[in-house]
């Protein structure tokens, strides 16, 4: 009987189990009130009195066998549940991580900041919701000066002096009026003029423009600035600048740069002249200096501005500038590769 003991007591230490229920019915089996134990407990009374200090000892041992393996069990399934819900399989593989993609619009934006910040350019932000005088009056704009037809406006409705910026211009204007001279900033950010949509032109794109004010600054220096740009940029150092109008600017003119006319892209781009329009400048007016509180008669400076989203367009070949606002991620998805 104490050898039958023995095998009871391997197999107990033996015993694995799955689930709670195998646990249960183990428990019931050795501990049970109609269980093993009790089942040889009852037996003690017959058995010979020199064998019973071993079968005493051993009986207990199968007791203490079993209950140790019970609770052993018990704990280990819990704990394994507990790990299921909070983690799921830790020794599962891990799943792949997807890498994002920055938009063209950022990508674009960001190199052009880098390029001007290597010429000690620093980046200057303002509001979207403008108003009257940062966005026109101060850029030598008055009221009823017809040039404000050349940015068609949305306005606030319930307040005309409250508008969305046609362009960051108005950001100049804040800079200028909170910092002196000498100023070199550049402006990026969204702006907005009530255009029809189409595959060229949106209701609201991306501009950044740039401003330099100091003592004795001249044509030459702006045109030195564009010529290291569009050499950064696009790696093309032959510029043209083209005589034009703003309102801010005085003498102001067009920028295109020599792009070539190697492919039929290139035809396609420039029309078949070569020449690809990228952006405007000129010699800050001195009246806008006026206005912002910077003395014209000892400050000189020059501005320009040009749009993201075309360069954008340009540089990564996308034929339609809508795709750069729905987000369709199958368009996004190929920028993964750009910086
Ligand atoms: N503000 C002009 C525009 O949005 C661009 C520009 C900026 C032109 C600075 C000249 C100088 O069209």
């Amino acid at each position: 009987m104490i050898d039958k003991l023995k095998e009871l007591i391997a197999e107990a230490e033996a015993f694995t189990a799955q689930s709670k229920d195998e646990v249960e019915q183990f428990r019931i089996k050795y501990l049970g009130s109609k269980g093993l134990l009790k089942e040889y407990f009852a037996e003690f009374k017959n058995v010979a009195n020199e064998q019973k200090k071993e079968f005493g000892q051993t009986i207990n041992q199968l007791k203490k066998t079993a209950e140790d393996k019970v609770n052993a069990l018990k704990e280990a399934l819990e704990n394994q549940e507990e790990d299921n819900g909070l983690y799921g399989d830790l020794s599962r593989p891990g799943e792949p991580i997807a890498l994002g993609a920055r938009h063209p619009i950022s990508i674009v934006k960001n190199q052009i900041i880098d390029i001007f910040s290597r010429i000690g350019f620093n980046v200057s932000e303002g509001p979207e919701i403008e108003d009257d005088w940062h966005n026109f009056t101060a850029l030598n704009l008055p009221e009823y000066h017809p040039a404000r037809d050349m940015q068609d406006t949305f306005f606030v409705q319930t307040n005309p002096d409250i508008l969305l910026r046609t362009h960051t211009s108005s950001v100049q204007v804040r800079y200028m009026e909170e910092n002196k001279p000498p100023i070199r900033t550049i402006s990026p950010g969204r702006v907005y003029r009530n255009e029809a949509i189409s595959a060229r032109s949106h209701c609201f794109f991306h501009q950044v423009e740039g401003l330099y004010i100091d003592k004795d600054v001249s044509f030459a220096d702006l045109k030195q600035t564009l010529q290291y740009f569009t050499t950064e940029m696009f790696g093309k150092s032959k510029i043209r600048l083209r005589p034009s109008y703003f309102p801010f600017t005085e003498p102001s003119a067009e920028v295109d740069v020599y792009w070539g006319l190697e492919t039929e892209t290139d035809y396609k781009m420039t029309k078949g002249t070569g020449w690809l329009e990228i952006m405007g400048c000129g010699m800050v007016d001195p009246n806008v200096l006026d206005n912002c509180g910077i003395d014209s008669k000892e400050y000189s400076g020059f501005a320009f501005g040009m749009g993201i989203d075309r360069i954008a367009l340009l540089l990564h070949q996308i034929s339609d500038i809508r795709l750069l606002s729905e987000n369709d991620v199958r368009f996004l998805e190929q920028f993964k590769s750009a910086l």
